[in-house]
């Protein structure tokens, strides 16, 4: 049973625990509460092992192959355990009794913590607290710590140290060497395909009452410990410190070293470890979650619903431990690093879900998840050429910049999901216009969408009878409806990717026709300028129909419509999902929300009532849009039910429903129903507006974003707007389309919208 706020005092708000040991929630919490910093995350598995368990800990970037299944990122050897045992009997709240049982996860410090009291089955007791950390300080670090405080005499044993053996999934590694090194455990694999090697190193301090013990070492054949053996008296407190670091050859600050030397390099940050006990670790990296995260990027909400504050920042806290923003070579995973889902895929949900949150708070981040798709052209030219089209086309699925398409050939998506390579250009208009980020462009972005439209200007075929270009044969957002023609989303898409082309060859041609001859001659474009105009002149638009409906592709209006209140309570789905009038998620509300001026107000409400019955809101991604979409057309407390909905897809009671990964464009869409949807800030025509809508149970809503290099805060109440200016330049914003002029240091007020 989740608890939504375990917090008191000044950490109202800010913990998220379960209470109860309860195995059908143990994957679950493992993925909620997973620890990490981006270069890592790690599942929060429970220190002693139970059989329900999928412990992980997955390293951005590591991805292999197994034979012939698609690529996918494979979690390490295990460094989180550490099991106990008292009389010989192993901890196991399976056995025994146990009270007072709270799994807790902090926010603020990032820090988890679990304690309870436990009596094994032939009577000895004692109370147990784990807490571990995996740390935003440095990177590449794990700690851990248990304290056993004894009700009652013993043999206490512990083992704790570095397991091959207690992963899930495929085959991925072989074991290069494992042993001790001193002090210290260290544990080298390899990925059998893509040859990284994985260095992990871990090392145990125990004391009991302040007295540190000897520790003896075992093995056996993939696992290494660090054991101990006491004898231990009614009142007498066991202290075991554990900390541990990851490196792999795929790391960019040390891929120039050799396995041996990044193995040296790796016990030699370890040594010394009584210079950095638990504490100072937990402490180093609460300081980064302070500096790096909650002073800049928390939203605040005085509501008077504590759950949707939580919510924020537990949206907040896992878009920082799901990001590997600080290597460009890597994308965000649509489970993130916290479990095997989607096999650490990324897909448009990095531009189109995640990438805006990123932008508005942490544009250098937003910069990196951009480069890593310019690093991907050379996948996406071979695409377009496997496929018979020119320029870029991007994977639907991607791991490793050149890996590139990694659907499972399964999956129709992977033959037929074009929107992405618009999407993609779509982010990088995004990025440049919140940023003014002129060297991205200069050196990528240009790039990135003259590839992309010279894809578009070969993807559409020419309708003769009709007079008219048409994308045929594609899987648009909702992909409960394959095969279709002209879906709306990434017709228009398609047609603002090539518009941007023009709109950029143009200004290059005026400001810098050095570059766009390099351009030019890079990418072929002579003689695609008039091909654009031509496509996107002549590409079929799908417009609203006499009833206001945009139609969602050349068919969908013509299906049969059924309810599906039934389906959506339960009811097991016995139709055929293809020809009915039914969705899997937001589709035209996308395109409403990206292209947001080619359509009327009335217009997105008519259609929002039309397709929002018919959505099955099956992919997380989806009632974000519509709480978004419905905010901008004024629906505010059908807004603001679908965020609630939206911010329990992970935290929610549902007990299997994050197994095996958390949702992470979910998460990117309850940060932008508050910031883009309730706050109501957006890119609009190139400015900056802001036109907040706050839900009827807030009163109050501050955020912080940076607007082409100036940080805002903004505070919006339910009839007033103030937008601070921090930085040096003026800035400019548009409410209830009046321009305000924000000076730099100063403030503005606007009343009554
Ligand atoms: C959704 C896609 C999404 C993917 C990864 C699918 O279920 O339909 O839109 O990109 O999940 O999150």
């Amino acid at each position: 049973m989740m608890v939504y706020d375990k917090g008191t005092g000044e950490l109202q708000n800010w913990v998220l625990a379960e209470k109860d040991f309860d195995v059908q929630y143990i994957r679950k919490c493992e993925a909620v509460m997973c620890q990490g910093n981006g270069y890592m995350g790690v599942r929060a598995a429970l220190d002693e092992h139970y059989e329900e368990q999928w412990r992980g800990t997955l390293v951005a970037g590591t991805f292999d192959q197994y034979q012939t299944e698609a690529t996918e990122l494979p979690p390490c050897a295990d460094l989180t355990n550490i099991q106990l045992f008292m009389d010989g009997e192993a901890l196991d709240l399976k056995t025994g009794e146990s009270s007072d049982y709270w799994i807790q996860l902090n926010l603020k410090t990032g820090i988890l913590t679990r304690s309870f009291v436990w009596t094994s089955p032939s009577g000895i007791k004692a109370e147990f607290l784990f807490e571990r950390v995996v740390s935003l300080h440095d990177l590449h670090l794990i700690a851990a710590r248990a304290t056993i405080r004894f009700l009652s005499d013993c043999t206490f044993a512990v083992e704790a140290g570095i397991e091959g053996t207690s992963r899930i999934g495929d085959p991925h590694f072989h074991l290069v060497q494992a042993g001790q090194r001193g002090e210290l455990l260290q544990y080298v694999e390899q990925t059998n395909q893509s040859g990284i090697s994985f260095v992990l190193t871990s090392v145990c301090e125990m004391k009991v009452n302040e007295l540190v013990q000897k520790s003896a070492f075992k093995q056996d054949e993939q696992n290494i410990y660090q054991c101990y053996q006491v004898n231990v008296k009614q009142g007498d407190t066991v202290v075991v410190e554990k900390r541990s670091n990851v490196y792999t050859t795929r790391d960019l600050q040390t891929q120039n070293l050799s396995v041996t030397a990044l193995a040296d390099y790796a016990a030699s940050c370890l040594q010394g470890y009584e210079s950095f006990s638990f504490n100072k670790i937990a402490q180093a990296s609460a300081d980064a979650w302070d500096t790096k995260v909650w002073s800049m990027k928390d939203v605040q909400i005085d509501t008077q619903n504590q759950i949707d504050q939580l919510a924020l920042r537990f949206a907040v806290y896992h878009l920082t431990v799901m990001s590997p923003v600080h290597d460009n070579r890597m994308n965000i995973g649509a489970k993130g690093l916290s479990g095997m889902g989607y096999r650490g895929h990324s897909f448009w949900d990095t531009e189109i879900y995640m990438l805006p949150y990123f932008i508005f708070t942490d544009p250098k981040g937003a910069r990196s998840l951009l480069e890593h798709r310019y690093h991907g052209l050379e996948s996406a030219h071979k695409k377009a050429q496997e496929n018979g089209y020119c320029g870029a086309m991007y994977p639907w699925e991607s791991a490793w910049t050149d890996d590139g398409e990694v659907t499972p050939s399964w999956a129709r998506t992977g033959l037929l999901e074009h929107h992405i390579t618009a999407d993609v250009a779509f982010g990088v208009y995004n990025y440049y216009e919140v940023t003014a980020d002129e060297d991205f462009m200069n050196r990528y972005g240009y790039e990135i969408v003259f590839d992309t439209a010279k894809y578009w200007q070969s993807r559409v075929t020419y309708n003769e009878q009709k007079g008219q270009y048409e994308i045929r044969n594609v899987i648009g957002p909702d992909e409960y409806t394959e095969d279709c023609d002209n879906n709306a989303f990434t017709n228009y898409m398609a047609h603002f990717n090539m518009t941007l082309a023009m709109t950029y060859y143009d200004k290059l041609k005026q400001i810098n026709p050095e570059l766009l001859q390099k351009l030019s001659d890079k990418l072929g474009l002579s003689g695609l300028y008039d091909s654009w105009r031509e496509k996107t002149e002549k590409l079929y638009l799908p417009k609203e129909n006499q009833d206001g409906i945009v139609p969602q592709d050349d068919t969908f209006l013509t299906l049969p419509v059924i309810d599906i209140t039934p389906y959506k309570q339960g009811k097991a789905i016995d139709f055929d999902l293809n020809v009915t009038q039914v969705s899997k998620q937001a589709d035209v509300m996308v395109l409403f929300l990206l292209l947001e001026d080619l359509f009327s107000s009335e217009v997105k409400k008519k259609n929002f009532y039309y397709y929002e019955p018919k959505c099955f809101h099956h992919s997380s991604l989806s009632l974000s849009s519509y709480s978004i979409l419905a905010s901008d057309v004024k629906e505010q407390n059908v807004a603001y039910d679908l965020f609630e909905k939206a911010c329990v897809i992970d935290m929610g009671q549902a007990p299997y429903s994050s197994d095996d990964g958390i949702h992470s464009a979910s998460l990117g869409g309850i940060w932008q129903c508050v910031v883009l949807g309730f706050l109501g800030v957006r890119l609009y025509g190139g400015k900056l507006r802001i036109q907040p809508n706050l839900p009827q149970k807030w009163q109050k809503v501050c955020a912080s974003i940076i607007w082409q290099g100036q940080r805002l805060n903004i505070t919006a109440t339910q009839d007033t707007l103030q937008v601070m200016n921090q930085g040096a330049d003026p800035v400019e914003f548009l409410t209830n389309n009046k321009s305000h002029l924000c000076n730099s240091h100063s403030s503005v007020e606007v009343k009554e919208f």
